[in-house]
């Protein structure tokens, strides 16, 4: 095998390497700074809900038990859950793939039923009561989400005036919700928890998609670089040493002695030619000596 393709397949292989490797390290880092970016956004969307849900409750109802007849049912005004679950669809209508969810085991409202995944990260905070939230990367009906977690606790007797037995709930929540569903909750259980889940799918896919960019880009230049550097090893290296290849076979049957070797370069095959010059020059000169 030649020289000139022995190097260009060594540099060839080396750069295409370096290229994937550089691809590779763009995809993680890609992803890193999605996960991070989703997680952002995720505590910025729960924030912003659960700030909702304590104006809610410290500065609104408050007011409303004042306007409201006692004892009056009305969910959309008395329950910080209505709210959420509220806010959470309008927001949901405008960012499709952002899910919150108030995921509960038992609910009253059926919008709150955990499914598969959500009762996961339940089973969780259930089998580790100490553990204030949860957060991490799950996949979610074929697509990547990040999602961000915290239990609800069944803390106050109060709670269960609703979500206890349903024989003493107030009857218009059974009339509303029906008493099949969302009762016989325990003091101290985690019946639910507020779950945000970020897709992470499309962040996952134009990681992908640079990564694969950068290749193509990658190879592209790779050949143009072993384009230029056929044409400079043929130019620069093989064209003089064929030619002093040549010369050097002539020398050695006697022929074109007269002729001088031209050494244009001034690098090594520059030196290798003066030198066969030399040997020329010396041979021409013995063979005119022994000529005589
Ligand atoms: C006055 C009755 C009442 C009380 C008291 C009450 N809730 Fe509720 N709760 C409701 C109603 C009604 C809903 C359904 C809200 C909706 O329409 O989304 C609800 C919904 C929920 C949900 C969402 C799941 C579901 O059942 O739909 C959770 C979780 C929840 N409540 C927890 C609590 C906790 C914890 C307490 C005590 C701190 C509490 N509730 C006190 C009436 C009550």
């Amino acid at each position: 095998m030649s020289i000139r393709i022995r190097f260009l397949i060594l540099i060839g292989v080396l750069s295409l390497l370096a290229t994937i490797g550089i691809a590779f390290a763009s995809y993680q880092f890609s992803l890193h700074n999605a996960v991070e970016e989703a997680k952002s956004k995720g505590h910025i969307v729960f924030d912003y809900l659960d700030s909702s849900r304590s104006y809610f409750k410290t500065h609104m109802r408050p007011k409303v038990f004042e306007i409201i007849p006692q004892g009056e049912f009305i969910p959309e005004l008395i329950s910080s859950f209505t709210l959420t679950r509220g806010v959470s669809d309008e927001f949901h209508k405008k960012n499709p793939d952002y899910v919150f969810k108030q995921a509960t085991i038992d609910p009253l409202h059926l919008d709150n039923k955990a499914d598969q995944d959500d009762l996961k990260i339940i089973e969780t905070f259930k089998n580790d009561p100490n553990k204030t939230f949860d957060e991490g990367t799950i996949t979610r009906k074929g697509q990547s989400y990040y999602f961000f977690a915290k239990p609800i606790k069944i803390n106050s007797p109060n709670c269960l005036r609703c979500h206890g037995d349903p024989a003493t709930a107030p009857p218009e929540q059974i009339d509303m919700y029906g008493s099949d569903h969302g009762y016989n909750w325990k003091l101290g259980d985690i019946a639910s928890a507020y779950i945000v889940y970020v897709p992470l799918q499309q962040a996952i896919a134009q990681a992908k998609k640079s990564a694969i960019n950068l290749v193509a880009i990658g190879a592209g230049a790779i050949l143009v670089m072993m384009l230029i550097l056929w044409i400079f090893f043929s130019m620069y290296v093989i064209k003089p040493i064929t030619m002093l290849e040549q010369r050097a076979t002539e020398i050695s049957l006697g022929k074109n002695l007269s002729e001088p070797i031209a050494t244009p370069s001034n690098d090594e095959i520059g030196s290798l030619g003066r030198s066969v010059d030399r040997l020329r020059i010396s041979v021409e000169k013995m063979l005119h000596r022994f000529k005589k």
